[in-house]
C-alpha cells in the first residue's frame, strides 16, 4: 500500500482563483477544481475531450425544519471560500471474497477542498438601549475527489462542529454538466421502483418519452419529474465516448436520482401528470437559477415528510461518480464502485459462498400455482386463525411432496440450494393492502414441514434457501427478524431472499429513502451476525456496499426475469444491464428459461424473448455469485444435454476478460473458474443477432483444453424457433480461434476444462 501527501494548505484564495487540475495515474482523465463566485465547481476531461463542463456542488438545506436551525441557518451552495487544498495518491491491490476477479487494484490521485462560509447575523434581540454586537458565523465542509484511470468519485464531508451539528437535506445540487446531446439508456426516475424497460434516445428526447416509460402498472410507483432518470445512467457521445453516472456507497443516505435540465424546463421541480399511486407532492422550487441545458443535478429521494436527509456530523454524503472511456468494455470491467466503498467489515466470511440455485418459484409466477394455501377467506389476521382446520386450496406449491422434487433435482445436478417461496402463513392476503402484520416469518403453512425437508435436503447435500417476502411492512419485519433468523440457524439455511413489494410502511416513506436505506443495511448487518447471505428483492439499488458486507450476495432491483410471465422484455435488455444495475452489484437476475413460451405448459401467453444458447450466455454475461437456474426441472430434462452447462459454469471467477461490448446491441466475457484452470465464455446479443471471432489468446500456453460450444442453430431466432441450438465438441489450445453466430435475440456459452 501506499500513501503520499505531496501538496499541502494554499490559504484563502481568492474567490476568482485559477482552477487546480488532478490528473489520474496514467493521465488521460483531468478533473479541474475551483471556486467561482463562492461556489464550488468542478470539469472533467477525458484525452482532452470535455466530459463534464463547469458543474456546480451543493446542497440546499431545509431551513424552517429543524428545532435547532434558527433564523442564521444557510445553504451549503453559495458564500464559499477555498481554505486549503490537499493532494495525495492511493495504490492498493485487495482480495474481494467473492468477485469476477481474484484481485482489484484500487489506484487514484485525491483532492480534498476545505471550503468555508461565513457570515454575519443580525445582534439578538437585548433589553431596549443595549448595543449588541451582530453574530459571526463560521462553518467548514470539505469536498473529496479521486481521480482513477477510468473515472472520479466526490463527495461531501461535513466535520463536527459547533455551526453544523444536526443539519436537514432539502435537496442535494451536484451537477454533471453534459457536454453535448449524448445518446441515454435511461429508466424513469421513481422514488419506488426500478423495474422498467430502459428507453434508448438522446439526451434533448428524454421528455418526449417519459410518460410512456414508466411502468405505470407496478405495485409502487412515485415518479417525480419528466426529465427525472434513475443511475446507472449509461451514456453515449457522438464521438464515441462512454460515460456512466452512479453512487457509490449509499449509506445513511437518500437514493439519488438525475433531473435533467432541457430546453423546457422551467423549475426543477416541474410535476408530472399521472396516477403515480404513491404519489408525493415535490418539496418547493429550488432557490437558484437553473443550469445549463444536458446538466443533470442530483435529486434525492424522500422520506414521508418530504425530507431528503437527516444528518449529524461527522458524516459524509455517498460518492458521486462518473465513468469514462472510449472502450465500452471498460465500463463493464471497471471496478470504480467497489473500490469507492470500505473494505470488508466482517471479520469472519468463511460461511459466505457463492451459490447455484433452483427454486419453487416459477411455476408461481407464471401462474400454475400459487404462495396461498387456502381460498377460504376474504382476509387474514394472523392470531386468529388455527391453520389445521383450514381448507387447503390443492395449488399451494410449497408442499412437501413438491419441495422434495426440487430437492432431488437440485441434488442430482450439483445445485446448491432450494429457494422455496410460499412456506409461511399469510400469502392469503398479502400485497398491496397496507397490511402491517402480514406475515411472522416463522409459521410455516401445514404442509411444509420445515424440519422434515430441512433434513431431507441436508441428507442429500442440499441446503434450503429461506424466503422473507416482507410485502414493504418493514416495521412488522424488523420486529420479527431476530426470531426469525433464529429459525434459520435451527434449521440450517445460510441465505435468505427477502422482498419489498408494495407501498411502504410505515406509509409515506419510500423504497428509496434514507430511512429505507438504512432498513435493508440494517438486515445485512443482523444476517451476518446469523452467518445468513442476503438477496433483497425490490430494495435500493446497488452501490458496490457487498464489498463492505459480502453477505450482500445480490439483489434484484431492476427488472427481472419474473417480466418474462408479465408480458416480457425486450431482447436486447440484458445487454443494457450489465452497463447500468449490475454497477452497483450483483442482480439476481434469476435466468435459465429454456421453455421460453409459457403456454406450452401453463395458461400464461407471455414469452421470454431469448434462445436457449442465449438463456446459457447469461450464466456468464450477467455476474454474479448467486444464480438460479430459473425453469421447472421438467423443462430442463426436456434439454438436459443443454442443461449441462448451467450444472458446469462457475458462480465465482479468479480472471474476467470482457472480449467485446456495445450497451444494448452485445457482451462477450471470458471468465476464469475460481481455484481451477478452466473457463467459460458467454457472448449475448440483442434482437439483430452477432458474429464474434474470439481469439483464446487469455488460455494457458502450452495446455489443452475440452472444448464444448453451446450455440444457436442456423435457424435459431428468438420468437419463431427458440429452441434450436447445437452442441459442438473439440479440444483447443491457446491462440485458436472461435467463430460464433448468434441469432436474433441469441447468444452462445463455451466451457473450456483444462486437461
Ligand atoms: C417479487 C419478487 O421479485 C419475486 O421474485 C417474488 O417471487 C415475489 N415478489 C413474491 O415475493
Ligand atoms: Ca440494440
Amino acid at each position: 500500500m501506499k500513501h503520499r501527501n505531496f501538496l499541502l494548505a494554499l490559504l484563502l484564495l481568492p474567490m476568482t482563483a485559477m482552477a487546480t487540475e488532478v490528473k489520474s495515474p496514467n493521465g488521460n482523465i483531468v478533473l479541474n477544481f475551483t471556486v467561482e463566485d463562492g461556489r464550488p465547481t468542478y470539469t472533467l476531461s477525458y484525452k482532452g475531450r470535455e466530459v463534464v463542463r463547469p458543474s456546480h456542488l451543493g446542497l440546499e438545506l431545509a431551513k424552517d425544519k429543524h428545532a435547532s436551525l434558527g433564523m442564521n441557518e444557510r445553504d451549503l451552495m453559495t458564500g464559499f471560500t477555498l481554505d486549503k487544498e490537499e493532494t495525495s495518491s492511493f495504490d492498493e491491490t485487495w482480495q474481494p471474497v467473492w468477485g469476477e476477479t481474484k484481485d482489484i487494484r484500487n489506484h487514484y490521485n485525491e483532492y480534498v477542498a476545505t471550503l468555508s462560509q461565513q457570515w454575519r447575523s443580525a445582534p439578538p434581540a437585548g433589553k431596549p438601549g443595549m448595543r449588541l454586537q451582530p453574530q459571526q458565523h463560521r462553518r467548514w465542509i470539505t469536498i473529496r475527489f479521486r481521480v482513477y484511470d477510468d473515472g472520479i468519485g466526490f463527495r461531501y464531508e461535513f466535520p463536527q462542529q459547533p455551526e453544523l451539528n444536526y443539519f436537514l437535506i432539502k435537496e442535494e445540487r451536484s451537477e454533471f454538466a453534459m457536454a453535448g446531446d449524448h445518446k441515454a439508456w435511461w429508466l424513469p426516475g421513481d422514488y419506488d421502483t426500478q423495474e422498467q424497460e430502459t428507453q434508448e434516445c438522446r439526451l434533448s428526447e428524454i421528455r418526449g418519452r417519459f410518460q410512456d416509460a414508466v411502468n405505470w402498472g407496478n405495485s409502487s410507483v412515485a415518479v417525480f419529474s419528466p426529465t427525472g432518470v434513475q443511475t446507472s445512467l449509461q451514456m453515449k457521445s457522438d464521438d464515441g465516448i462512454y460515460i456512466n453516472i452512479h453512487e457509490a456507497a449509499c449509506l445513511d443516505y437518500a437514493t439519488m436520482h438525475l433531473e435533467l435540465v432541457d430546453a423546457e424546463t422551467k423549475a426543477l421541480t416541474t410535476q408530472l401528470q399521472g396516477n403515480s399511486n404513491a404519489y408525493t407532492p415535490n418539496p418547493a422550487p429550488s432557490d437558484y437559477p437553473l443550469p445549463q441545458p444536458f446538466t443533470f443535478v442530483s435529486h434525492l429521494t424522500p422520506d414521508a415528510t418530504g425530507l431528503k436527509g437527516c444528518m449529524q456530523t461527522p458524516c459524509e454524503t455517498p460518492w458521486r461518480t462518473v465513468m469514462v472511456s472510449d472502450d465500452a468494455r471498460d465500463m463493464l470491467s471497471s471496478n470504480l464502485i467497489l473500490n469507492l466503498n470500505e473494505p470488508c467489515k466482517l471479520e469472519d466470511t468463511s460461511w459466505i459462498h457463492p451459490t447455484k440455485y433452483c427454486g419453487v418459484w416459477w411455476e408461481m409466477i407464471v401462474g400454475r400455482g400459487n404462495w396461498h394455501y387456502t381460498n377460504d377467506f376474504p382476509s387474514i389476521q394472523l392470531d386468529k386463525i388455527d391453520w389445521t382446520k383450514v381448507k387447503p386450496n390443492g395449488t399451494h406449491k410449497a408442499n412437501n411432496e413438491n419441495v422434495k422434487r426440487y430437492i432431488d433435482f437440485a441434488a442430482k445436478n450439483g445445485l446448491d440450494e432450494v429457494l422455496v417461496e410460499g412456506w409461511n402463513v399469510g400469502w392469503e392476503d398479502w400485497a398491496n393492502m397496507w397490511k402491517r402484520d402480514v406475515f411472522d416469518f416463522v409459521t410455516p403453512y401445514p404442509d411444509f414441514d420445515i424440519k422434515m425437508l430441512n433434513d431431507y435436503a441436508h441428507s442429500k447435500g442440499v441446503k434450503l434457501l429461506m424466503h422473507h417476502e416482507t410485502s414493504s411492512s418493514t416495521q412488522n419485519y424488523e420486529r420479527h427478524m431476530e426470531e426469525a433468523f433464529n429459525l434459520m440457524n435451527k434449521y440450517g439455511y445460510d441465505a435468505v431472499k427477502t422482498g419489498y413489494v408494495g407501498d411502504i410502511i410505515p406509509r409515506g416513506d419510500h423504497h428509496y429513502s434514507q430511512s429505507m436505506n438504512n432498513h435493508y443495511l440494517h438486515v445485512v448487518k443482523e444476517a451476518a451476525k446469523h452467518h445468513i447471505m442476503v438477496n433483497a428483492h425490490e430494495a435500493t439499488r446497488p452501490t458496490g456496499i457487498c464489498r463492505t458486507y459480502p453477505n450482500l450476495v445480490g439483489n434484484e432491483s431492476a427488472r427481472g426475469t419474473e417480466y418474462e410471465a408479465f408480458g416480457g422484455s425486450r431482447p436486447d435488455h440484458t445487454c443494457i444491464l450489465p452497463f447500468t444495475r449490475l454497477q452497483g452489484g450483483p442482480m439476481d437476475y434469476t435466468p435459465g428459461i429454456f421453455v421460453t413460451k409459457l403456454s406450452e405448459w401453463s395458461e400464461n401467453p407471455s414469452w421470454a424473448r431469448i434462445t436457449i444458447a442465449g438463456s446459457l450466455a447469461l450464466y456468464l454475461t450477467m455476474y454474479s455469485p448467486l444464480q438460479m437456474a430459473a425453469d421447472l426441472p421438467e423443462n430442463y430434462e426436456k434439454f438436459d444435454d443443454a442443461f449441462q452447462f448451467i450444472r458446469d459454469v462457475a458462480c465465482d471467477w479468479d480472471e474476467s476478460i470482457y472480449l467485446e461490448a456495445e450497451p444494448a446491441d452485445y457482451i462477450t466475457v471470458a471468465r476464469k473458474a475460481k481455484g481451477t484452470d478452466n473457463w467459460f465464455i458467454g457472448g449475448k446479443c440483442d434482437e439483430n443477432g452477432h458474429k464474434s471471432t474470439i481469439k483464446l489468446d487469455f488460455l494457458d500456453k502450452g495446455k489443452k483444453y475440452d472444448c464444448t460450444i453451446y450455440a444457436d442453430a442456423k435457424d435459431a431466432h428468438y420468437e419463431t424457433n427458440p429452441q434450436a441450438y447445437t452442441i459442438t465438441r473439440r479440444v483447443v489450445k491457446d491462440g485458436d480461434v472461435l467463430k460464433l453466430t448468434e441469432a436474433p435475440g441469441g447468444g452462445f456459452a463455451v466451457s473450456l476444462i483444462a486437461k
